[in-house]
Formats: structure tokens, C-alpha cells, sequence
């Protein structure tokens, strides 16, 4: 619908907008979509910032071992604490603690267990980046890190 021209000339647009000057101007939108979209880019840079500094700690309960466990025990100081902490108890930037109620025998099986410390595995249920493939470990040493886990989960109250 044609609007008809505004015909008294006291009563001419201000602006070339084409709008009475009495009608009613509605404020942009986009700077409050600009604020909302900056509070979201600052909540989302701090809450990914405590995620960062992420660490988790356990008690570990070492049993008595046998000459198996041992060894398997030698081998995770070697090739897992770094990540795992000491004993599997984690309090690393670099991984989660093994002595975890998560990885649980029956929740956790040994032939997963073992096909990830073998294999290595993407970043998936923690924030800790991904779990590299262990270099150059024999399956004897694989089963028997599995046996010393097993036997402080345990003794930890896991199992
Ligand atoms: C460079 C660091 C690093 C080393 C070394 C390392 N891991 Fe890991 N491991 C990780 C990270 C990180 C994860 C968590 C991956 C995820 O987000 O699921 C992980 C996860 C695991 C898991 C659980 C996987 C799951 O499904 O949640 C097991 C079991 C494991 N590691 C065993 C070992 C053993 C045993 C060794 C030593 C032979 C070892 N890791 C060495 C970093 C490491």
C-alpha cells in the first residue's frame, strides 16, 4: 500500500529515513548481540581455563606383591607415572589416576586395559589430551603392569 505524502512542509522528515518525525525509532539489535556474544566468549575463556590446571589425586594402598606384580610395578614407574602418577595415583596435568573406581576390573576389563597402554587412545573421558602408544613394551610387560594395578586397586578398595 502506497503511504500518501506528508503534505504539511513544517512537518517534514528530519532525516531521509522517510519516517513521520513523531513515529517511534526502535534501537539497533546489534549491539546488544555484540555484548551478549562478548560476555559468551569471556565465560567460555574461563571456564576453559580451570579445566586446564585439572589434576585429581588418589590414595593408593600398595599390597604385598609377587615377582610379577613387581616388575609390572618397575615398568609403570618407567612408562606411566609421568602421566599416571606415582602408582597410578594421578595428580598430573598429563593423565588421570588409575586407581579410579572407573577402571575397575569388572567395569574395566583387562584385555581393554591392556589394549589401550599397548595401542594408546584418543582424548575421551577426561580433559587431559590424548593417551600415546606405549613404545617398545613386551606383552609380558604389559600383563604384568596389568597384575600390579589390579593388585593396588584392589588393596585400595576398588575392585
Ligand atoms: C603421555 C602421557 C601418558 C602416558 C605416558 C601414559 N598414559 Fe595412560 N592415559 C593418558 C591420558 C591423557 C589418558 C586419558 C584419555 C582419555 O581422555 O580418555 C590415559 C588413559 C589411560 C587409561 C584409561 C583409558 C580410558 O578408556 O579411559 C589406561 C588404562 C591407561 N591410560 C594406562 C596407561 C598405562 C598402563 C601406561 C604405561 C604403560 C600409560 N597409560 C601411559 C596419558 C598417558
Amino acid at each position: 500500500m502506497v503511504k500518501p505524502p506528508i503534505l504539511d512542509p513544517e512537518n517534514q522528515p528530519a532525516d531521509d529515513s522517510g519516517l513521520h518525525p513523531d513515529a517511534p525509532r526502535h534501537n539497533s539489535p546489534w549491539k546488544w548481540m555484540l555484548l551478549m556474544m562478548a560476555i559468551l566468549v569471556v565465560l567460555t575463556t574461563i571456564s576453559m581455563w580451570g579445566r586446564e590446571k585439572i589434576s585429581i589425586k588418589a590414595t593408593v594402598v600398595v599390597p604385598e606383591l609377587d615377582a610379577a606384580q613387581q616388575s609390572g610395578r618397575a615398568v609403570f614407574a618407567e612408562k606411566c607415572q609421568d602421566c599416571h602418577g606415582v602408582d597410578g595415583s594421578g595428580g598430573s596435568p598429563k593423565g588421570p589416576p588409575l586407581i579410579h573406581p572407573m577402571y575397575r576390573a569388572n567395569l574395566y576389563p583387562d584385555y581393554v586395559f591392556k589394549k589401550v597402554l599397548r595401542d594408546g587412545k584418543r582424548e575421551k573421558n577426561w580433559r587431559f589430551g590424548a593417551m600415546p602408544a606405549t613404545k617398545g613394551i613386551t606383552d609380558q610387560q604389559i600383563d604384568n603392569v596389568t597384575a600390579f594395578v589390579r593388585a593396588a586397586q584392589i588393596a585400595s578398595g576398588i575392585d
